[in-house]
């Protein structure tokens, strides 16, 4: 029986810049404004026929070490970061079939002007648009959107749910047929097929209709990635992928069959969303030098404790600065990413935060993968065997060209001589890509 296919993606992860003083970045830190780079691996997993890139945000400077901005500053952490609607246009404007998703944090975009900016993009781009919808998780962002601090985790998804029954109802502002074009006539557009949407919540009001007018794929892409049991549910209710970072094969099977019962619980075909689990292969010639560079990482990231303890910080609002290195990492409770407090504390146990952050990575991945492209496509074939399916979201922290080739001209023709991931584009349209198998 040929193997069942699965789908690829990339998560396109902190800032182009922060990989300046990495071998094979050429001239990053004079370049990165034009987001050359970004187009670059934008056109290069459209060749190796990826589903998707998801563009992340945060919309402030991490300020979350020594309550300083120094070392978020300094090493390039997720700064400068641009904003993703205007670098997901550009990449629109580079591509043809691949699907692109950039994040807008519900409480930083009111959701008129999401349904706007993102129904946008999918005309642009002919229905390649797609949208991650994320609650937010830092009170330094919402401090700059004049607020104290964010609402409440629960609540946070209260609000999302009136955000998205709005921009789901503003898509719909526009019947099928409303623009007429018809020159006989003189009428262009269809008055009596254009509503308002009259919308009156807790959160958010909203009259409507989109002035931006229908898009291609009726409704774009929904994107989401909560790990929490309201976030499990509210993906499941709303999304067409989840990206996910759960950490082990059994783990992700769980991840997936808890997704699939959710969404029969709210009346849906769990076929229709497709569960995408973070990865980052190391990649080499052969399985000896792949092995060399896994043990690199291990040394490099021992010796940057720092910058890592930084970065869980950034994510959970988090300062470690002042906890004691080589006690145990004991409670810890969070406003901000859950999920990713809870994984970090389990895998921690009894030990000290020392050991706990040494082999903990906010940019990990959800199995190890290590080897020549070869090897890396059998590992891949295999866990998504055992999980079920559905595919992959490849991150990489300092990604470079060369780092971005590793994957789209080795690692994804071994895949696709393995039969398990698509050689061409099936369908024109984004969702209809990811329903495709
Ligand atoms: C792969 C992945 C990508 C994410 N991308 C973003 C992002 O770009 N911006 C953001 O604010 N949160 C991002 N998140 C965080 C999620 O939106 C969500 O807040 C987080 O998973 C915590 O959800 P929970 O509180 O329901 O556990 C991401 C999470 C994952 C697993």
């Amino acid at each position: 029986m040929p193997a069942e296919r699965f789908h690829l993606a990339w998560f396109l992860q902190g800032s182009s810049i922060q990989a300046w003083k990495e071998p094979w970045t050429g001239n990053i830190s004079e370049e990165w404004m034009t987001a050359d780079l970004f187009l670059d691996l934008a056109r290069n997993i459209e060749r190796a026929g990826f589903d998707y890139i998801l563009l992340e945000d945060s919309i402030y400077i991490g300020q979350n070490w020594e309550n300083s901005r120094e070392i978020f500053l300094k090493n390039g952490m997720s700064v400068p970061r641009q904003e993703p609607s205007v670098v997901a246009a550009l990449m629109a404007g580079a591509t043809r079939h691949l699907g692109i998703v950039p994040t807008l944090s519900t409480f930083a975009y009111h959701p008129y002007l999401v349904a706007r900016i993102v129904g946008t993009l999918d005309q642009v781009s002919s229905g390649r648009g797609g949208w991650n919808m994320v609650t937010g998780s830092s009170d330094l962002s919402a401090q700059n959107f004049g607020m104290d601090r964010l609402p409440e985790h629960d609540s946070r998804y209260d609000m999302a749910e009136e955000f998205i029954t709005i921009a789901k109802k503003l898509w719909g502002s526009w019947d099928p047929g409303a623009i007429v074009a018809d020159r006989k006539s003189g009428v262009l557009i269809d008055h009596t097929k254009v509503h308002t949407i009259d919308f009156e919540g807790e959160y958010y009001r909203s009259r409507g209709p989109l002035n931006s007018g229908p898009c291609p794929q009726g409704q774009p892409v929904i994107a989401q990635a909560g790990g929490s049991p309201r976030g499990k549910m509210f993906a499941a209710k709303h999304a067409d992928t989840i990206v996910a970072h759960v950490k082990g094969v059994d783990a992700m099977k769980a991840y997936r069959q808890d997704v699939h019962a959710n969404m029969r619980a709210c009346g849906r075909d769990p076929d229709t969303c497709k569960l995408m689990f973070l990865i980052n292969p190391i990649l080499a010639d052969t399985a000896e030098e792949a092995q060399e560079k896994a043990a690199r990482r291990v040394v490099e990231a021992g010796q940057s404790l720092d910058v890592r303890l930084a970065q869980l910080g950034w994510i959970t609002n988090i300062d470690f600065s002042g906890h004691d290195l080589d006690a145990p990492v004991g409670e810890l409770t969070t406003n901000g990413h859950q999920q990713s407090l809870a994984q970090f504390l389990r895998k921690a146990g009894k030990r000290t935060l020392r050991e706990a952050i040494t082999d903990y990575t906010t940019r990990g991945a959800s199995v190890d993968l290590v080897g020549t492209p070869d090897q890396v496509a059998g590992q891949m074939g295999e866990v998504m065997e055992e999980v079920g399916g559905d595919g992959f979201l490849f991150t990489q922290g300092n990604m470079s060209r060369r780092t971005i080739a590793e994957v789209t001209d080795g690692l994804v023709p071994a895949l696709q001589q393995r039969g398990l991931v698509r050689s061409a584009y099936g369908k024109t349209q984004f969702r209809d890509n990811l329903l495709e198998f």
